[in-house]
């Protein structure tokens, strides 16, 4: 594999190209770090965390410590903290997200480590629309080009592929890997009772519109179901969080088309405990059940307390009854791995 070529600066591990500043000095990064975020964070010390293991075998085979990875839609930094588990190279890595929550929680765990940079990919419109990733990144890097992309539990995410495969042609250099990952892609192999996120969020949801119909403790939300318009907006937010799957051969050919050749990609499974599902989709329970009790995202008022209380006892409680009181569960989770072979 040739990640050697036309480099500039390949002695320079341990240290960013001048003129790069790996904190930037933002007003964002001024701001307490919030508790969803650090609920998010939680994933590293469980079960989750087994999900970044092929990627990282990935990574530490072609590794030298010239290179320069980018973890794209980093999160709060998992990647790079588990990563730094097996080794103490100089390798350096950026980390960006479109999330100053998320990356936040970055800056507090990697500010003292020299390695680790970090980007905020900023929304330039109300309608969402996001900086470039050439801009996210800056001149500097970008002429001296990343090595090795990784996007971990987030391709899924992307509402349009060939611009977001188009920015990583961009910013690889030739011969330059991009890992890709995630737990919501439709996958061959799934057996009946696997999990999905995007799965176990429709039934939840569904699960518990049949609960509030029947059930009398519920009874104060039964007229919600029939409001098709508020029903309606809360189905917009579950699939913009929560995206239908799609198949792994549309990623496939959107990454070959945005000049990323996929080498090779395989299925590996995890297996979490109902609990650790159920405290993934906590701290997005506006999401799934925003519905009962509102949010401020749809009605423009957060709920009550005991609306609140009645939405996360009925996720977890139909999650529970959705896999049907197993203790573990198996996760399929599809990965990738591809080459720029052009611009
Ligand atoms: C489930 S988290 C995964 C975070 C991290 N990679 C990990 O494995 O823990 C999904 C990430 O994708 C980011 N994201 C959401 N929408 C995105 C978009 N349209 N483009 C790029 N990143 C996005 C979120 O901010 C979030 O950090």
């Amino acid at each position: 594999m040739d990640l050697h070529s036309n480099h500039e600066s390949r002695k320079s591990g341990g240290r960013w190209p001048e003129g790069f500043d790996r904190i930037p000095d933002e007003d964002w990064l001024k701001k307490p770090v919030e508790e969803s975020a650090m609920r998010y964070n939680k994933h590293g010390s469980n079960a989750f965390n087994k999900n970044w293991d092929p990627t990282i075998a990935q990574v530490l085979s072609v590794l030298d410590d010239e290179h320069i990875i980018l973890d794209y839609s980093c999160g709060t930094g998992l990647f790079t903290e588990r990563l730094f588990e097996y080794f103490s190279r100089p390798t350096r890595i950026l980390n960006v997200d479109v999330s100053p929550k998320y990356l936040r929680v970055v800056a507090d765990k990697f500010k003292l480590d020299d390695r680790v940079a970090l980007r905020l990919q900023k929304r330039i419109s109300e309608n969402g629309q996001l900086q470039s990733l050439d801009d996210t990144i800056g001149e500097v890097l970008l002429n001296r080009g990343i090595d090795i992309l990784t996007s971990a539990n987030a391709v899924h995410l992307y509402p349009n592929l060939a611009d977001t495969f188009a920015s990583w042609n961009r910013v690889l250099r030739r011969g330059g890997l991009a890992l890709v990952s995630t737990g919501d892609m439709s996958n061959p192999k799934k057996r009946q009772g696997d999990w999905r996120l995007h799965d176990t969020v429709e039934v939840v949801h569904t699960i518990a519109q049949e609960i509030v119909k029947t059930e009398p403790l519920f009874e104060k939300y039964r007229h919600l179901i029939d409001d098709d318009s508020l029903m309606l907006a809360y189905k917009e937010i579950r699939s913009r969080v929560y995206p239908p799957i799609k198949p792994i051969d549309l990623y496939l050919d959107e990454l070959s088309d945005a000049g990323l050749e996929p080498l090779h990609h395989f299925e590996e499974w995890i297996e979490i405990s109902t609990t650790e599902l159920i405290d993934a989709l906590v701290p997005y329970h506006d999401v799934v059940l925003g519905w009962i009790g509102g949010s401020e995202k749809v009605e423009g008022d957060p709920p009550t307390q005991e609306a609140l209380r009645d939405r996360l006892f009925l996720m977890k409680y139909c999650a529970t009854k959705l896999y049907m009181q197993r203790d573990r569960l198996r996760g399929p989770w599809t990965y990738i791995t591809c080459r720029k072979f052009r611009d």
